[in-house]
């Protein structure tokens, strides 16, 4: 597999032989607008765990104009999937780090059979392997509705819905009074592509962890508080200290 820091595989492989003894890995698969953000930040507090969105690498990419972001942007701006060598460089790169020595929570990722396959390439020192797949189930229609509606912080990327979870002051962020602003991949008709583009892609990541007995569907329909006790349901049995 060749790509954007790929090439230096084995040297990471090495750093992470190293730290990842008994680290968690949490894989949260969904359409857009199943709720993986709103959550992944949740479980990363309750369970100590990294939060990493691919979507967020790739928009942190954009906004410091990389070369990688310049193939990438047009991509997304379509609501397309930005190839996989790019992506799985970008994850290989940032697990490296030792702030996901404790465990990391995927967010977006993986996407396609080749991530997965990629992945578990990169995880082969992985050896307490305690890895929990989450698939968020949502009804389609939400989606749209969620994502339209959908606004961000733009300093701490905290999420809001201006239907379900509006801020107290439009367009300013409760935490910090920060701006916030809406993606732009999140007009309808970018949206409706990202959807279709997930559906194409997804049916065989979800085999993939099926047949090795990793993965947990999750209602993701009902409010943020319910699919996170659904959530913990599932981690907290799966839990690798217990
Ligand atoms: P990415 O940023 O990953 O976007 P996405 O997968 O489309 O998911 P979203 O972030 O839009 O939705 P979410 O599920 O996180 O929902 P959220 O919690 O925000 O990717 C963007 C692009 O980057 C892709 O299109 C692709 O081009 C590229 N990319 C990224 N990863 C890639 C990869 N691995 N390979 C290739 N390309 C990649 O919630 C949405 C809204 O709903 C919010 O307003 C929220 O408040 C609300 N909400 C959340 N939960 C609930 C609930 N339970 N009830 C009611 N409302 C809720």
């Amino acid at each position: 597999m060749s790509g954007l820091g790929f090439h230096n595989r084995r040297s990471v492989q090495k750093r992470l032989g190293t730290f990842w003894n008994g680290a968690r890995l949490v894989i949260l698969l969904g359409p857009p607008g199943a709720g993986k953000g709103t959550q992944a930040k949740r479980i990363a507090g309750q369970y100590g765990l990294q939060h990493l969105s691919t979507g967020d690498m790739l928009r942190d990419n954009i906004r410091r104009d990389t070369e990688l972001a310049r193939k990438a942007k047009p991509l997304i701006n379509r609501g397309e999937l930005v190839p996989d060598d790019i992506v799985l460089g970008m994850v290989q790169e940032r697990i490296a780090q030792s702030d996901c020595e404790n465990g990391f929570i995927l967010d977006g990722f993986p996407r396609t059979l080749q991530q997965a396959q990629g992945l578990e390439g990169i995880c082969r020192l992985y050896k307490s392997k305690s890895i929990t797949v989450l698939n968020m189930l949502v009804k389609p229609e939400l989606l749209i509705q969620r994502l339209a509606n959908r606004r961000i912080c733009k300093r701490s990327g905290h999420i809001y819905n201006l239907v379900d979870h509006p801020p107290i002051r439009p367009g300013i962020c409760d935490d910090d009074g920060s701006e916030l602003i809406q993606r732009p991949d999140d007009a309808e008709a970018v949206i409706r592509e990202r959807i279709r583009t997930y559906e194409q892609h997804i049916c065989p990541v979800i085999d993939y962890y099926s047949v090795r007995g990793l993965l947990y569907e999750v209602n993701a329909i009902t409010d943020p508080d319910t699919v996170m006790a659904n959530i913990m349901k599932v981690l907290d049995a799966e839990d690798p200290a217990k």
